[in-house]
């Protein structure tokens, strides 16, 4: 049993959404409208996923209810403001939740500030955050160890598809977003145009490169890991049911089966948790995913993302060393239930987190 401590809740909450606008001005698709959001005084301008990423003030509360079944909690918004109040709260140890505010290192910021105090904190370091949060770095560096990954490519301009060498079908996405933003039904190409019109729509939409892949048609799964060397715990592995998805759909996790077609009052049921695969698949891509957190440095958490290719062979599709972690079970969070299924009711998780975090540290 580790002893009381003085923890920081270190998080990112989604803002008050207040108006549906038109972006007819921006002269940009009208269709997809746009959302002005209240941020303290000042209203911004914003795409609909610009906050996907971020917590609602439903998990904020709950991840601080579950620490303080054990340990006396300060909440601290990881906002401009949050340097200063660390400082001030002087923390034993932070949990950290907090997806950062902006750019691709964004959720490096809070980890690099607490290393410059010297705060320990939960989860991975400002390194693999951010390279994990570059799809295409984890990528290379999973390639250097043979951890396979499906071939994929970069693309900063329309002019590179010049170049342009993967066989399609390929899935453009975003290079450095998560929550499936960018990653919608139209990202899988099957043809020169409609990839080429992919890459501009995320070299327009998102103002950063376009990472193409491969597009591998096997089963989809997601795999939650928990803890630290020999420790390291794999939870009960996840298959994403792809044919549930709505008929004509694309076989994709995307923003769209995510956020859209996916609501508690209808629900697509494509998580089974755990899922029916063979021992000696379970086993393949427990492997792959342990590597994956090895050769990335990743600590305490992480949720991967994993799809066979077309001889059956586990690839890793991406990391996310800060798992979603939605408390209600009707919304399908993966790293929850995987722990559910592990026996890790929702609070045990989050304490088995913090307790990883506090034997590597050494705090106890
Ligand atoms: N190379 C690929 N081949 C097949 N399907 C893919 C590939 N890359 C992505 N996908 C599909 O697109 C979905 C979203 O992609 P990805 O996991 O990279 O995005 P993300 O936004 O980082 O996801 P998350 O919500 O897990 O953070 C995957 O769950 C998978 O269904
Ligand atoms: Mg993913």
């Amino acid at each position: 049993m580790v002893k009381r401590l003085h923890v920081a809740l270190v998080y990112n909450m989604k803002k008050e959404i207040v108006d549906e606008v038109s972006i007819r001005d921006e002269g940009r698709d009208e269709e997809e409208g746009e959302i002005a959001i209240r941020t303290g005084t000042e209203l911004q301008q914003t795409r609909p996923d610009t906050y996907a990423e971020w917590d609602t003030e439903d998990t904020i509360l709950a991840v601080k209810a579950a620490l303080e079944e054990r340990h006396v909690v300060t909440m601290i918004e990881a906002n401009e403001e949050a340097f200063q109040k660390v400082l001030q709260v002087q923390p034993e140890i932070v949990f950290n939740i907090a997806e950062g505010l902006r750019g691709a290192s964004r959720e490096a910021q809070m980890p690099a500030i607490l290393e410059m105090l010297g705060i320990p904190y939960t989860g991975s370091d400002p390194v693999t955050l951010g390279i994990c949060l570059d799809k295409s770095r984890a990528k290379e560096i999973l390639s250097y160890y043979n951890v396979p990954t499906p071939a994929f490519q970069v693309l900063t301009s329309l002019d590179q598809l010049r170049d342009f060498a993967i066989t399609l079908p390929c899935i453009v996405k975003p290079l450095h977003e998560g929550s499936s933003k960018g990653v919608l039904d139209s990202s899988i190409v099957r043809t020169r145009e409609e990839l080429r019109a992919q890459v501009e729509r995320v070299l327009t939409d998102y103002d950063e490169p376009a990472l193409v892949e491969r597009f591998l048609s096997g089963r989809e799964f997601t795999v939650a890991l928990l803890g630290n060397g020999p420790t390291l715990r794999v939870l009960p592995v996840i298959e994403l049911l792809l044919d549930r998805l709505p008929k004509g759909a694309n076989p994709i996790y995307s923003y769209e089966a995510k956020w859209m077609w996916d609501q508690s009052d209808h629900p697509i049921e494509m998580y089974q948790c755990p899922a029916r695969i063979e021992p000696e698949l379970e086993h393949r891509i427990q492997l792959v995913c342990r590597q994956a957190f090895e050769v990335l440095r990743c600590r305490d958490w992480c949720r991967i993302d994993v799809r066979l290719d077309e001889f059956g062979n586990p690839n890793i599709i991406e990391l996310n060393p800060l798992p979603g972690i939605l408390p209600n079970p009707d919304d399908h969070s993966a790293f929850p239930m995987a722990a559910r299924h592990g026996g890790l009711p929702y609070n045990a998780m989050l304490n088995a987190v913090l307790d990883a975090a506090v034997v590597r540290t050494g705090l106890i």
